[in-house]
């Protein structure tokens, strides 16, 4: 007999309702609430309250802004039902519980869709500073802010479009393994552009270099260290740099770029889009990040119905 699903609470890497339905196959789920533990509202409390001095200092406006429009709980992990509510009517989007890795054209055709997929569970007290995976706290405190500003959103929804190009322009191509060739390189592409951006850009503020990357505003550690430490170089923001970049995970990145604005930034992925219609993304520098068997099959899965 199935044993009942609570035990856990929603802890990432000891979640049942989560493992089991990714099991299932199920990518979308929905936020079941009464599964957070006393010790995960306390881990998103003790999170929530730690960061609240660095992104005083070192996040964007718009960000800060958004924190203040969705009104985060500060002591208990949010329901995303309540964000969205006040979310959907800023710009559209809306947080999606999903239970794990959304493969590359999946996410990027969420992000069109205005949906923005979103893990549920919340790491574990003894791993406070680095996760991997992202949690809730990365993609809720981290993300989700950013979404109610109308540029940042925009240009999500363009780099969605991006992914339903990389699908136009490889779908006639008759050898599958050049197929295969260039949709990796395209996918390669679109990943650094996106960790260099929405996961650890950085932009000019009113007072000098300030933070609107995802993976940096949902750090402790990193947040201060991108803008503050000398061991990282800080450069403006190039697209063909940007693509040929190996993105490194694990840890602290050692080199960011700096965008102007989020209207700079929609129109860096407009001409990321423009690129890629020129053949420009076939080729770009090896290394990482590896494209995942899964990420690749998606955007090949999307190009087989074209
Ligand atoms: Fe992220």
């Amino acid at each position: 007999m199935a044993q009942p699903v609570t035990a856990s609470g929603l802890t990432t890497g000891h979640a049942p309702f989560v493992e089991e339905a990714r099991h299932r196959g199920e990518l979308y789920i929905e936020q079941k609430y009464e599964l957070y533990s006393a010790e995960n509202h306390e881990s998103w409390k003790r999170l929530y309250q730690r960061i609240q001095s660095r992104w005083a200092r070192y996040a964007n406006d718009h960000f800060l802004k958004g924190i203040e429009v969705l009104d985060l709980a500060p002591d208990r992990v949010p329901r995303l039902t309540e964000i969205n509510q006040r979310l959907e009517p800023l710009t559209g989007f809306q947080a999606k519980p999903v239970s794990g890795y959304v493969p590359g054209f999946l996410f990027f055709d969420c992000l069109r869709r205005r949906e923005f997929p979103t893990t549920i569970t919340i790491r574990p007290p003894d791993r406070m500073d680095y996760l991997p995976e992202p949690d809730i706290f990365h993609d809720v405190a981290g993300h989700v802010p950013m979404h109610t500003e109308r540029a940042f959103a925009d240009t999500l929804v363009r780099f969605g479009d991006c992914a339903h190009t990389a699908v136009e322009m490889t779908a006639s191509v008759r050898d599958p393994r050049e197929r295969a060739r260039r949709l990796t390189n395209i996918v390669k592409a679109m990943s650094r552009f996106f960790w260099f951006t929405v996961e650890f850009g950085l932009m000019r503020g009113r007072q000098g270099t300030c933070a609107y990357g995802s993976g940096l505003l949902s750090s402790y550690g990193e947040l201060e260290h991108a803008i503050e430490s000398d061991e990282v170089q800080r450069y403006p923001v190039q697209l063909e740099w940007l693509i040929n970049q190996g993105a490194e995970i694990d840890h602290y990145q050692p080199l960011l770029f700096i965008i102007d604005s989020f209207d700079h930034l929609f129109g860096l992925v407009d001409r990321l889009e423009h690129w890629m219609r020129q053949g420009k993304l076939d080729n770009v520098a090896p290394g990482l990040p590896e494209i995942q068997e899964s990420d690749l099959r998606s955007f090949l899965d999307a190009a087989a119905k074209v």
